[in-house]
Formats: C-alpha cells, sequence, structure tokens
C-alpha cells in the first residue's frame, strides 16, 4: 500500500511506526510516508499523487482544511467539522473522512466503559480543529451539559451554534475559562484539546483543577510530554486520567482499516507502541 501524511511542519511525526505496525499485523506490504511541505509544495504533492496510484493519505495542520477543494466527496462527519484528516481513495474518487474525533471517542470508552452509562457533565477547554472533531463525535454519547470554554469566547459560541439542535445534550453552552474553574466540581469528564501544556508550553494548562470531583476523568489530548500538567495536577487530586497518545493511535486505527478494508486489533500491539514510541 503507497500511504502518506502531508503536514508542515512533521517534526519527529510517530505516524510511519504506528501504521508499519498496522501493515506487519496485516502481513501488508507498503509504506507511510511523511510529506512535510509547505503551502506551495503542498499542492504541486497532491497533483503529484493525482497522476499516481495511491491508496490513502492522511493530512494534518496546517492543510486539515485546505485539502478539502482537492476532494471529490466528503463524508457527513468530515462534512460537519469542515475539516479532513484522512482521505481514502473509493473507486477512483477521493474521500475526505475524519478520524479524530472518533478516535477519541472509542478509546475513551475502551478505558472507561462505564462512563456513558448516565448523563455526564462534559467540560472541554479548546474550540479549535480538533475541539470540532471530538465534540463532534461526544455528542452521539450520553451528555447532560457540555461546556465549550475557550480564550476567545466567540470561537466556542460558533461551535455552540454548529452543534445546536443537533444534538440530545440538555445544556449546550460556551464559556470563559474562570468561569467553567468556577463549575469545576460539577464536570465528570474534562477534556483539553488546546496546545497549553505541550512542549514548550509544558508548563501552561487552561483551568485549574481544585475542587474536582473524585471520580472525575481528566483527558489530554497533548502528547508531548505524556504526563502534562494538567493530567499531574488531576493525579494529585486523585482523579483518572486519559493520555493524548490515545487519540493518535485510535484515529490512526480508523483511518488504516477503511484503507485496507480489514480491522486492527490493538490488544497485541498497543503496549508495545506505548513503549516505543511515548517514553516520555
Ligand atoms: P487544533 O487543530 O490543534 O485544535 P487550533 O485550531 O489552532 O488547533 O486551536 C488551538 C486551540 O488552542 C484554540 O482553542 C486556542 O485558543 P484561541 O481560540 O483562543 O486562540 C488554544 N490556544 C492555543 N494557544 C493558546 C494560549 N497561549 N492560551 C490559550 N489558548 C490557547
Amino acid at each position: 500500500m503507497k500511504l502518506y501524511l502531508f503536514g508542515y511542519p512533521l517534526g519527529h511525526s510517530v505516524s510511519p511506526q504506528i501504521h508499519q505496525t498496522f501493515l506487519n499485523q496485516l502481513g501488508l506490504k507498503g509504506e507511510y510516508t511523511l510529506l512535510s511541505c509547505d503551502q506551495e509544495e503542498f499542492e504541486r504533492q497532491i497533483d503529484r499523487l493525482k497522476q499516481n496510484q495511491v491508496d490513502g493519505f492522511n493530512i494534518t495542520i496546517p492543510y486539515k482544511q485546505e485539502v478539502i477543494k482537492f476532494l471529490d466527496r466528503l463524508d457527513p462527519t468530515a462534512e460537519a467539522i469542515g475539516a479532513v484528516n484522512t482521505v481514502v481513495v473509493e473507486d477512483g474518487e477521493w474521500v475526505g473522512y475524519n478520524t479524530d474525533g472518533l478516535g477519541y471517542v472509542q478509546s475513551l470508552k475502551e478505558h472507561f466503559p462505564e462512563l456513558f452509562k448516565r448523563k455526564i457533565n462534559v467540560l472541554v477547554l479548546g474550540a479549535g480543529g480538533a475541539s470540532r472533531g471530538i465534540i463532534h463525535a461526544i455528542l452521539k454519547e450520553s451528555i447532560h451539559r457540555l461546556t465549550i470554554a475557550n480564550r476567545s469566547l466567540s470561537k466556542a459560541e460558533e461551535i455552540v451554534d454548529l452543534f445546536a439542535g443537533s444534538n440530545q445534550v440538555t445544556t449546550l453552552e460556551a464559556s470563559s475559562y474562570q468561569e467553567a474553574e468556577k463549575k469545576i466540581e460539577t464536570y465528570d469528564l474534562i477534556i483539553n484539546t488546546t496546545s497549553l501544556g505541550m512542549v514548550p508550553n509544558e508548563t501552561s494548562q487552561a483551568v485549574q483543577l481544585d475542587g474536582i470531583k473524585k471520580e472525575a476523568i481528566v483527558s489530554d489530548i497533548v502528547y508531548k510530554p505524556l504526563n502534562t500538567q494538567l493530567l499531574k495536577q488531576a493525579k494529585s487530586l486523585g482523579a483518572r486520567v486519559h493520555h493524548g497518545h490515545e487519540m493518535l493511535i485510535y484515529q490512526a486505527k480508523l483511518a488504516f482499516e477503511m484503507w485496507s478494508q480489514q480491522t486492527i486489533d490493538l490488544e497485541p500491539i498497543k503496549k508495545d507502541l506505548e513503549r516505543k514510541l511515548f517514553r516520555n
């Protein structure tokens, strides 16, 4: 299989190792190649792929929206979010999907199977692309109140408007970080989707967690470092944590399953991937 990842900059992406592990598990021959390209090069490379045989590719920052104009179709999730992270070639057509949110929720449910058994209150920190994907997926679960807190309130309000009416949630609201912090004890699940806590901003976090419920789950999509300041604080307060590499592995799994039309079993490979790729 010929697979690619577009982005800029890609730095030390671990995606090639993740996909190589998937190829190995299914006994498939192939390669997952990083294409770290600037704007001009991005368009040139996309044109080149159109001329050649390709099985599919991933897109990451900053091209998740930009890529849409090159596609033949979008699936409803990618359409709703307005961003694509996976392109699948279906009968010669390029189809855009977004597996970030679905992958994230799948991993959350595997770790905490009891989580959505009752109606919970969720706080999402951040209102960028990752936040949209996660909110779109999580709104299909059992949620009473979902608060989107962001530095720029207008971006959180945009997401509220986008999803208002299309879900069963009792309250969908936008908030500042300060206001969310005042109600921190009301949340069962707190998800950081901002880059706060990621190198080189290791010492920052959007909200302080003092007063959270003991049984709360704090989840961070940052995986560099794995133990962000937010998660360290959550642990020190006795809460349960969910680490950033989970979304990365699960979104990759869903993408690979679409490209290969086969199922990946994470059970025998996940520990090894974690040990090799996420030891920080
Ligand atoms: P992604 O696709 O990873 O979600 P993004 O769309 O650029 O990236 O969104 C980044 C998110 O991190 C936003 O919620 C952003 O807040 P603003 O909308 O207010 O910009 C948040 N973020 C990034 N740097 C931040 C900082 N220094 N302080 C607070 N929030 C920050």
